[in-house]
């Protein structure tokens, strides 16, 4: 059960974005794409989402292709996905910003209930935090009440973008915490985390994958040298 990338090109705006990416995301597994700005992390993840229209190549879920699904077939395909620009609502509760992407796809509200109380198992910290406005939320707070978002759909798949980007220390550890915990409640979940600044997921443990000018590769530097270890890195 995992997630086949085969052969996709994305194009906006005339210009090749994605190229020829070949990538699996498989169950269980963390993983990290990581990129400098304008390296096409954002159009991966919104490709996968379906918010953006492929040029070619195909998304297999189970040997179905996806990659031609409208983007609201992704949700009810276990797909969540907390956007570089968090978007919480502010008129809305944390509870009621939650629970939201459920309502759309008319989950019961028994199943919604259900649902929080997972996220909460592996987010406690969010409980106090329920009842609060969406607007009265600080930065960390909104990336994660994102990540909670996200993981209301996403049974299969969350894709997270940047969401270390901007957190204080005190609360991008938190964060990872809650990703550890995550792995924990939620074993058979696939997790995307992008990132430009590679030193933020040094204590998420993943497999990473390295997207430059649109090409993905599981090797820095093109394939032609491996990461290099953290006491290597040093010489290089
Ligand atoms: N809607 C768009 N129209 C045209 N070009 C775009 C659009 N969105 C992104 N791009 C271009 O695609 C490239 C990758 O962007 P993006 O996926 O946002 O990168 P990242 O998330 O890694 O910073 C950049 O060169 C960017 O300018
Ligand atoms: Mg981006």
């Amino acid at each position: 059960m995992s997630l086949h990338i085969e052969s996709l090109r994305v194009d906006l705006a005339g210009n090749v974005v994605l190229r020829n990416v070949n990538i699996v995301l498989p169950e269980g597994e963390t993983i990290a794409v990581v990129g400098r700005n304008g390296a096409g992390k954002t159009t991966l993840l919104r490709s996968i989402m379906g918010l953006i229209k492929l040029t070619s190549g195909h998304l297999l879920l189970d040997g179905r292709d996806i990659g031609t699904e409208p983007s609201h077939m992704r949700v009810g395909a276990g797909f969540g996905y907390a956007p570089e620009d968090r978007v919480i609502f502010p008129t809305l509760s944390v509870a009621q910003n939650m629970a939201l992407p459920c309502e759309v796809q008319r989950v019961p509200k028994r199943e919604i209930a259900q649902r929080i109380e997972a996220v909460l198992a592996a987010m406690p910290q969010l409980k106090p935090m329920l009842p609060r406005s969406g607007a009265a939320l600080s930065g960390g707070q909104g990336k994660m009440v994102a990540l909670a978002r996200a993981l209301m759909v996403g049974t299969r798949f969350v894709l997270l973008d940047e969401p270390f980007q901007g957190l204080a220390p005190v609360v991008a550890r938190q964060y990872g915490d809650s990703l550890r915990a995550l792995r924990q409640s939620h074993p058979h979940l696939c997790v995307v985390i992008t990132e430009s600044n590679a030193s933020l997921l040094e204590d998420v443990q993943s497999t990473t994958l390295y997207i430059e000018r649109g090409n993905v590769t599981v090797d820095h530097l093109n394939g032609q040298h491996s990461a290099p270890q953290k006491d290597m890195s040093l010489t290089t």
